[in-house]
């Protein structure tokens, strides 16, 4: 079956572990993509093909609508990877928008989005779309210069992909500071007669009410939201901010209902998120960084989630009516001056 594509949880490296992924489908994500996965690996490192395959397993049991990702400028190995791992996914895309550095030396992800390496990409779609039971998807940026990126989505159709995620920045813009998604190219990917696949729209959701936004303006068949997503995982579901206590505990029981695949680093990093999402301006938030840090387990970070931060945040706003410089519980609360109940960032 076809994958809904209404609202989708990005790809992201060490992020898009399963538990995530399940937090997010619970809260209104149609469709969730893995990490970009390594054919190499899957093909020649035995345990990381079987922790991504246990990974993926337990999507059977949810059964959450699952894109594996994959990256690489080899149509064989790719192949030969995807066929390990098809039977546990609804489709497999290419990645064809990775800015870092390895893909550079590498020549993978955005590296290949340059016209010369077309047919490349090409081949390795169609030798997908050829090969696999399940569909082929391709997640792409904007080709330089832009207006060269509706003929290159009209050539991955015609290769086999099923549906093109477009993250509408450059290459050279890496990061979110360095401007915003131009959606306009969205929109003229839309309005292209040739190009009948669904396309995704990703980029620029920040709150709630950018999806109808971004869906209004552009067009689009779907959304991809990552890095919101990792502060907000009900972002697809509601326009009110989940307590940042009671979703990281959340996310902690999931992981212990589905132990071995996301690492203690990774469920550190989700949990800072979600924290810091509402409370980085918090007087607290650097010591809760200090400890969840030092939690080796998890039931350290679930003490400190359901003893310390509360105490923390009851804390600071008693001692904020009272005026009060005091410590207490170890933590000097003669740095805050700021209430705990600031807006969100
Ligand atoms: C931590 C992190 C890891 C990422 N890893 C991947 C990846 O493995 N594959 C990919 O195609 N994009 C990856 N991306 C890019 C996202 O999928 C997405 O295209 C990008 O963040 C823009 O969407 P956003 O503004 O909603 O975050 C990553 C982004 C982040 C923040």
């Amino acid at each position: 079956m076809s994958p809904d594509l209404s609202f989708i949880a990005a790809p992201m490296v060490n992020q898009s572990d399963f538990p995530f992924r399940r937090i997010a489908a619970r809260y209104g994500a149609t469709t969730v993509y893995t990490q970009m996965l390594s054919p190499e690996r899957l093909i020649h490192d035995q345990e990381y093909l079987e922790s991504h395959r246990r990974d993926l397993q337990y999507r059977i049991e949810e059964s959450i609508s699952t894109v594996v990702q994959l990256c690489g400028n080899n149509a064989e190995e790719i192949v030969e990877a995807g066929r390990k791992i098809q039977d546990l996914c609804d489709a497999i895309d290419l990645n064809l928008g990775c800015p870092q550095e390895v893909a550079r030396d590498e020549h993978f992800g955005a590296y290949l989005l340059g016209q010369k390496d077309w047919p490349i990409v090409e081949n390795i779609v169609s030798c997908m779309a050829q090969s696999f039971t399940v569909l082929v998807s391709t997640k792409i940026r904007l080709c330089q210069p832009s207006t060269k990126t509706v003929e290159f989505a009209e050539r991955l159709q015609a290769s086999g992909s099923s549906w093109i995620t477009l993250h509408a920045r450059t290459v050279s813009s890496r990061r979110r500071r360095q401007g915003a998604a131009d959606l306009s190219e969205v929109k003229k990917l839309k309005e292209s007669e040739r190009l009948t696949i669904p396309v995704v729209s990703n980029g620029n959701v920040r709150v709630f009410d950018d999806l109808a936004k971004n869906l209004d303006y552009t067009g689009a068949d779907g959304l991809m939201v990552g890095e919101t997503l990792l502060g907000n995982p009900c972002l697809f579901s509601n326009d009110v901010l989940p307590d940042p206590v009671d979703i990281s505990l959340e996310y902690l029981d999931i992981c212990r209902l589905y132990p071995g695949v996301a690492t203690l680093k990774t469920i550190q990093t989700h949990i800072r998120h979600f924290i810091d999402f509402q409370c980085t301006r918090r007087p607290w938030f650097k010591k809760l960084r200090v400890a969840l840090n030092a939690c080796t387990d998890l039931d350290d970070i679930e003490h400190l989630l359901r003893v310390k931060v509360p105490r923390w945040r009851g804390m600071t706003m008693k001692s904020a009516e009272e005026g009060s410089e005091h410590e207490r519980d170890g933590i000097d609360l003669a740095d805050s001056g700021v209430l705990w109940h600031l807006p969100p960032n």
